[in-house]
């Protein structure tokens, strides 16, 4: 076995919208070899209970560990939400979410301290995001907005069309009026789920010029570099290698893959999760 900054950084989602994370990952860290875990015959999550989603969270952190990494990013807002705490203590290596970075990168953006979140609805019920912003900056303002209906669009191939904007509409419009009048309730909404970063045109398109629209990838990647530096786990260059594995037929991920990235997605391989 080489040296341990030369093992791979394991990134889990539910599907395919971690690729999202990814992407930001390599642009910061192109030294970086990196194992994708799509755990695609399973998802969606955001609709599931927290149990189910810790239980399907430990199962990938028990592959992740098979395969050596040095370090996991949990790159699903949904798993964050709920199984973080819990596999953190239960690893031996670090891991990393996305929900506190990108509590991070709103409370940035924000200038009036009042943030919108748009997520899955497990991930609102659980709280993890008023949480991490409110450990940040303890007096923010936040507004939390399920959106049950972007995720089945996203998966469908159907960003970018009038049906996708009216769901936006629908999820957005409230944290933009009170009482009536049309005034942003919040000045920054943060896109809580892997899939939203896809909607990103339509959605700043909704809730116009005046409020910033704002994800976790960049923060999350440049948490993970914090950590790796700040461990000595670093790898400075060489080649690096990027596998992908999902659940479910490689086919169904590919092909959403090329719809949501409109570009040819790695090979894919075929894994299995659980007994
Ligand atoms: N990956 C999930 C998240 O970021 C969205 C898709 C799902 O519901 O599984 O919350």
């Amino acid at each position: 076995m080489g040296e341990a900054k030369d093992r791979p950084i394991g990134l889990f989602d539910s599907g395919v919208g971690g690729l999202t994370v990814l992407r930001e990952l390599r642009r910061q860290l192109p030294g970086e070899s990196t194992i994708y875990l799509g755990d695609e015959a399973r998802m969606p999550y955001g609709p599931r209970e927290a149990a189910e989603v810790l239980g399907f969270t430990r199962e990938a952190m028990r592959w992740f560990a098979d395969r050596d990494c040095k370090l996991v990013v949990i790159a699903c807002n949904t798993a964050t939400a709920v199984a973080l705490e819990a596999v953190r203590d239960e690893s031996a290596v670090p891991v990393i979410g996305v929900v506190r970075p990108g509590a991070a990168a709103a409370l940035t953006a924000t200038a009036r301290r009042a943030v919108g979140v748009l997520a899955t609805a497990l991930t609102v019920r659980s709280g993890a995001y008023l949480r991490a912003l409110r450990d940040l900056d303890p007096l923010v303002d936040v507004a939390q907005q399920p959106c049950p209906r972007l995720v089945p669009l996203v998966e469908a191939g159907r960003a970018g069309t009038p049906e996708a904007e009216a769901a936006i509409r629908e999820y957005v419009e409230p944290l933009l009026s009170e009482g009536g009048v049309v005034r942003p309730v919040v000045d920054t909404l943060l896109l809580g789920c892997t899939h939203y970063p896809l909607l990103r045109e339509q959605i700043e398109h909704v809730a116009g010029r005046e409020v910033r629209v704002v994800d976790s990838a960049t923060t999350t990647a440049l948490a993970v570099r914090e950590v790796l530096a700040s461990h000595r786990l670093a790898r400075a260059g060489g080649r690096a290698d990027h596998e992908i594995f999902a659940t479910g037929p490689v086919e169904r991920f590919q092909t959403i893959a090329r719809a949501i990235f409109h570009e040819d997605p790695p090979a894919v391989t075929e894994t299995r999760l659980g007994s």
